[in-house]
């Protein structure tokens, strides 16, 4: 274990808002897509560092359903980009144990190549267990609700039978658990449209560092300092309800 990190409170769901790609770029004078480039990296450094901590879901958003408004030529990039990765990168994540899946809408917008992928690597990595590594890809908070109460009237559920149990059974991944801990790196203080259900009590941890340059000391900070957060779920500390 690192130091200063307690083995016996690592976060068993990590989430990455992974931001700060086209700064990095940008501070560098390169095009913005170098930024998404550098970034795989950095994606594959965490995933180290989650292993070593022994972290059993680690959720990165990679596209949300609001990127779309991006200029063409960046969103083709990180449909080619996401798809490449999935196709170098799926032996090696097999490899290592790690099981991934993806979150989002899958029957809107995203090109046939890449949801080919996606599946792909679904069904290689489908009995790994070390790690769940889900890709909010094509993912919105909002639309995830949307899907989910669109499924549930057309299941034709009865108004009295919906409860907060059942909008969680009908959400993307219903067997992933809650974020304990949620970073955003690039030094913007805000959500984005990531995971709103599912955060309601996640500890945020907001950082400084631009995405392509985060690597598994950064986790482990964020760690550290999760473990100094004390989490009362709306209760009072030390007294069983
Ligand atoms: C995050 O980096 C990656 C995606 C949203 C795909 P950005 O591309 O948002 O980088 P900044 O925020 O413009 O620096
Ligand atoms: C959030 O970052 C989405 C991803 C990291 C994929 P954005 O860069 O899209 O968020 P805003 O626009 O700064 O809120
Ligand atoms: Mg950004």
């Amino acid at each position: 274990m690192p130091p200063g990190i307690d083995g016996r409170r690592v976060p068993a769901h990590v989430g990455c808002v992974m931001d700060g790609n086209g700064r990095w770029a940008s501070r560098r004078g390169l095009p913005r897509t170098e930024g998404h480039a550098a970034g795989e990296a950095a994606l594959f450094d965490a995933v180290e560092g989650a292993l070593e901590l022994g972290v059993e879901w680690l959720t990165v958003y990679a596209f949300s359903t609001e990127n779309w408004r991006r200029p063409v030529d960046e969103v083709r990039f990180l449909m080619k980009f996401n798809e490449s990765l999935l196709m170098r990168r799926r032996d090696e994540l097999h490899d290592k144990g790690v099981r991934v899946r993806f979150i989002g809408r899958r029957n809107w917008r995203v090109p046939r190549r890449v949801l080919r992928q996606i599946e792909e690597a679904e069904d290689l990595t489908r009995n790994d267990r070390r790690m769940t590594l889900t890709f909010a890809f094509n993912y919105g908070g909002r639309a995830e609700l949307v899907d989910a109460v669109s499924r549930i009237v057309a299941d034709g559920v009865a108004a009295g039978a919906v409860d907060e149990k059942l909008i969680a059974k009908y959400l993307y991944a219903p067997d992933m658990p809650e974020p304990d801990l949620v970073i955003r790196t690039s030094g913007e203080y805000r959500i984005s449209n990531f995971l709103l259900w599912e955060l309601a009590y996640s500890e945020l941890v907001f950082t400084e560092t631009l995405w392509p340059d985060f690597r598994r000391h950064d986790l482990f900070a964020a760690v550290r300092e999760f473990q100094e957060r004390r989490r009362r779920f709306g209760g009072v500390e030390g007294v069983e309800e």
